[in-house]
């Protein structure tokens, strides 16, 4: 049996630190549902210091996931430490993550500490974490970066004061894989009591490095990689899980590991993230863009056709993608509707099915060919429709060349509705300032972006809007065959997404923002 690698995800932590990418505790709680199935050995669910809604997402996420290690991450003070181990010490596996910079750069300007005053706080918060939780795993973030002697005695510090995972971040994705790998190497053999952890790492994205680095350090010793699903996270993001996966299963002639990962639910988790998020995945993106199995050279459709080997290195199935068995049209049933969603890797419970259903059915009527993506998107749109107080009822807008742009729109707001007209220029602005007549804010629109689902000229539009409101960011979609409705659903969506963060966040956010840059 070859050795296993054990999977770190970090979606709901330093992937919700992408700027837009925040999710509330329900869209957490899913997402962790959905890891926990795609069987990732511990779940980082968040920083539990950083505010209450993260410090209520870590506690019912350690309550609810019944196989994953849940990790809550804490920074070197006593503080973060308590918050952390309150939040996961009802999980059946919990661990406490804690790090401190150890770059000459981080310490000099960041922390403002000599190397005996870091190694200090080294002793004295990883024995307190080790105190409290059985699992307690040590960062040294910017390691990357840090004097390799040093790295050594922090690293032998950590271990005696009952660290058994060490973490050597690459945090601002600097290193080459050359590189990297020689920090793992270096350090099995320069730290004497090394054979008691277990090394990990996590990557950066900023050089495109992150999977490549990741997989550079397996290679030298790592057992435990950090990564996010589409790779999402800070910056240009952290080593996408789906790749490293998909490498080690590939590739098991050059890298004789193996995960538990049940690779068959990475579609459906990534679609899932995307969808939360309102982070659209590129379409070449490696393993889950909409192309990465897609074939349209005739060469590369002739070879496939004689055999699929010549140019597939895996199977779409390997990850989740099913080839498509069923047609969908405005004469399906719902049951034929619930196996096409089964064929697209999701489950959906009985109420939900029904509004789905009721929203495909409609878009039957004004739509003649449904495609895949077309169903995807009124799952993504029902995604988006968890914490609905403001609901889209109508529009009806003047657009064209001859007569001024005008937006009659109608909205319930908590069940009330509530009319509003507004001009602008053009239609979505017109819509965009009547809705603002109804919920006064002050977001501003930070990217409004419109794609079309699929080919044809009665394709739907998908709309992604980002609001920010006083540093707080969010970002969501929305989807119709008339781009104007798409757009005013999209922005409908996003400002139910700062309602929530309003009302959940706003007394810690500042601090929130301190944090960001650790
Ligand atoms: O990138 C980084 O260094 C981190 C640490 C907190 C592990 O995310
Ligand atoms: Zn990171």
């Amino acid at each position: 049996m070859s050795e296993k690698i054990y999977i770190f995800d970090t979606t709901l932590r330093d992937g919700e630190q992408s700027p837009g990418a925040s999710m509330n505790i329900e869209e957490k709680i899913q997402i962790a549902e959905y890891l926990d199935e795609l069987k990732v050995d511990i779940i980082e669910a968040g920083f539990p210091i950083a505010s209450n809604g993260d410090f209520e997402a870590v506690s019912e996420i350690s309550k609810k996931i019944k196989n994953s290690t849940i990790a809550g991450l804490a920074r070197a003070k006593i503080g973060d430490i308590d918050r952390a181990w309150d939040s996961i010490k009802k999980a059946k596996s919990p661990r406490i993550h804690t790090f401190i910079a150890t770059s000459p750069i981080h310490m000099k300007y960041k922390l403002n500490k000599t190397q005996e005053e870091v190694l200090e706080l080294i002793k004295k918060t990883v024995s307190h974490a080790r105190n409290l939780c059985p699992e307690v795993e040590w960062s040294c973030e910017d390691g990357g970066r840090s004097d390799i002697e040093f790295l050594y005695r922090t690293i032998e510090l950590a271990i005696k004061s009952g660290a058994t995972i060490i973490n050597i971040p690459d945090t601002v994705g600097y290193t080459f894989p050359i590189e990297y790998g020689e920090i793992f190497k270096k350090v099995k053999h320069n730290v004497p009591n090394i054979d008691k952890a277990i090394l990990s790492t996590h990557t950066h994205n900023d050089l495109g490095l992150a999977v490549a680095n990741s997989l550079s350090a397996i290679k030298e010793g790592a057992r435990q990689v950090e990564c996010t699903i589409n790779g999402l996270g800070e910056r240009a993001g952290n080593a996408a899980l789906e790749e490293i996966v998909m490498s080690l299963k590939v590739r098991k002639d050059l890298m004789p590991f193996h995960t538990d990962i049940q690779t068959e639910s990475i579609i459906k988790t990534s679609r899932l993230v995307s969808a939360i998020t309102g982070f659209t995945v590129q379409p070449n993106k490696a393993i889950v863009g909409t192309n990465a199995f897609a074939h349209e050279a005739g060469i590369h459709q002739d070879g496939m056709l004689k055999h699929s080997g010549t140019y597939e290195i895996m199977t779409p199935e390997e990850v989740g993608l099913n080839k498509s068995k069923l047609v969908m049209g405005k004469h399906s049933g719902k049951h034929a509707f619930n196996e096409k969603l089964k064929e697209l890797g999701y489950e959906i419970g009985d109420n939900s099915l029904m509004e789905i259903f009721g929203r495909f059915k409609d878009l039957a009527d004004k739509k003649k060919e449904i495609f895949d993506e077309d169903i995807i998107a009124l799952i993504d749109d029902q995604v988006f429709r968890v914490n609905q107080t403001i609901k889209f009822v109508s529009l009806n807008v003047n657009a064209g060349s001859v007569k001024r742009h005008e937006a009659k729109l109608v909205l319930e707001v908590e069940g009330k509705k509530q009319e509003s007209s507004s001009t602008g220029d053009g239609p979505v602005d017109a819509t965009f300032n009547a809705i603002k007549n109804i919920i006064n804010h002050g977001a501003k629109l930070k990217l409004y972006q419109i794609e079309a689902i699929t080919a044809g000229t009665d394709a739907q539009g998908a709309v992604t809007i980002r609001l920010e409101e006083d540093g707080k960011t969010v970002q969501s979609k929305g989807s119709d065959t008339d781009i104007v409705v798409a757009s005013a659903k999209a922005y409908i969506n996003a400002l139910n997404k700062l309602l929530v963060k309003r009302t959940k966040e706003a007394p810690d956010y500042l601090e929130r923002k301190d944090i960001k840059g650790v």
